[in-house]
């Protein structure tokens, strides 16, 4: 695929800029004063729980809904003043399929291609590749209604794509997949960007976050709560936790005592979590990982398997506001799309 053509932003090398954005629901504050940038380029991940705003967020950017305060540029067009201007240079995938059921893969992409006024020669080539590009071409002439969870996000992905955007938002791409599938999406949001592709990612799991966003933008009730590196934020909220379960579940006290004794950069105390048999230790960087197993194998205590967890969105959210979110998903809850 070739580079995206992108439009020159007036010197602002920002394709997405939101200020004070405000919209409100009656009395819910669906967005209430909302700041963010979206380097040209890159990914800014946009977390938050169920309700923060996230999608309200996408409607406004995409024209689809008028904000009622503040102001919104994408590609240096006003989303209130150059609706049909900034229409052209965004592609959107919801957080709802929002392919035809009745037609097949190619007629839906075809159809999308027609609807931006494509030549019909030029909407047919753009369905062929897109659909070839997400490995859709054999079911390129089936009903969407046949097509599993994974190949309908897929197809989603490519509707997106047929106007070879250059702002793309992704509205929780892969809330619903199995973990496998989701591992596709998230290849095709890679090559994306390394076509040169700006994205706005929303999406309620921290591990979506770190593997696709260059930055992140945490909101809750419609309001920015924290805004970073994704690096910046995991040591926000203390990293990730390094889980060891010994081969003696007996020497757990003796290797918690070990690791509080010898004082680790960084290191406050391990958890000893007795259903597991499993010492919890909270670290915030790969060297302490090398430096705590390495002091534990000094001492030598035998480790029958080691891993790491990140933090969950919950655990996010306790450390950013000092209260749990209001609606929360475990990172770990897998619905069979
Ligand atoms: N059309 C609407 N009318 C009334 N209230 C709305 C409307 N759309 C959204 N809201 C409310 O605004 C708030 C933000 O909703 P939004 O859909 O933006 O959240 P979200 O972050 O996308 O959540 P989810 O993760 O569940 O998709 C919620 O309290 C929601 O009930
Ligand atoms: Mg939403």
């Amino acid at each position: 695929m070739t580079r995206i053509d992108k439009n020159p932003y007036g010197g602002s090398d920002h394709a997405v800029e939101v200020r004070g954005l405000v919209k409100h629901y009656g009395a819910t504050k669906a967005l209430d004063g909302v700041d963010l940038d979206v380097r040209e380029g890159t990914v800014l991940g946009v977390l938050g729980p169920n309700g923060a705003g996230k999608t309200t967020l996408v409607r406004c950017l995409s024209t689809l809904i008028t904000p009622d305060a503040g102001t919104a540029t994408v590609a240096g067009y006003d989303v209130v003043r150059q609706p049909r201007q900034l229409r052209r240079t965004i592609g959107l995938t919801g957080q709802y399929a929002s392919v035809d059921e009745k037609l097949s893969g190619w007629e839906n992409l075809y159809m999308i291609g027609r609807l931006l006024d494509l030549p019909r020669p030029e909407a047919r080539r753009r369905a062929d590749s897109m659909l070839e590009r997400f490995s859709l071409t054999e079911a390129a002439k089936r009903p969407v209604m046949q097509y599993s969870g994974g190949m309908r996000r897929r197809l989603d992905l490519a509707a997106s794509m047929i106007g070879r955007p250059a702002v793309l938002y992704l509205d929780e791409p892969t809330t619903g997949l199995d973990p496998r599938t989701r591992n596709e999406v998230w290849d095709e949001v890679q090559r994306m960007v390394a076509d040169g592709v700006t994205v706005l990612l929303t999406t309620q799991y921290m591990e979506e976050a770190e593997r696709l966003a260059n930055e992140l933008t945490v909101i809750d009730r419609g309001k920015v709560i924290a805004s970073g590196g994704v690096d910046e934020l995991k040591a926000k909220v203390g990293g990730r936790t390094l889980r060891i379960r010994p081969t003696d579940p007996a020497r757990l006290p003796a290797m918690a005592r070990a690791l509080g004794d010898a004082g680790l950069d960084g290191i406050a105390g391990a958890t000893i979590v007795p259903d597991e048999g499993r010492l919890y230790v909270p670290i915030l960087a790969d060297t302490q990982l090398t430096a705590v197993i390495a002091l534990l194998a000094a001492h030598g205590f035998g480790i029958a398997d080691i891993s790491t967890q990140l933090p969950s969105l919950d655990e996010v959210f306790l450390a950013i506001t000092g209260e749990k979110p209001p609606v929360s998903e475990p990172l770990s809850e897998e619905v069979a799309a």
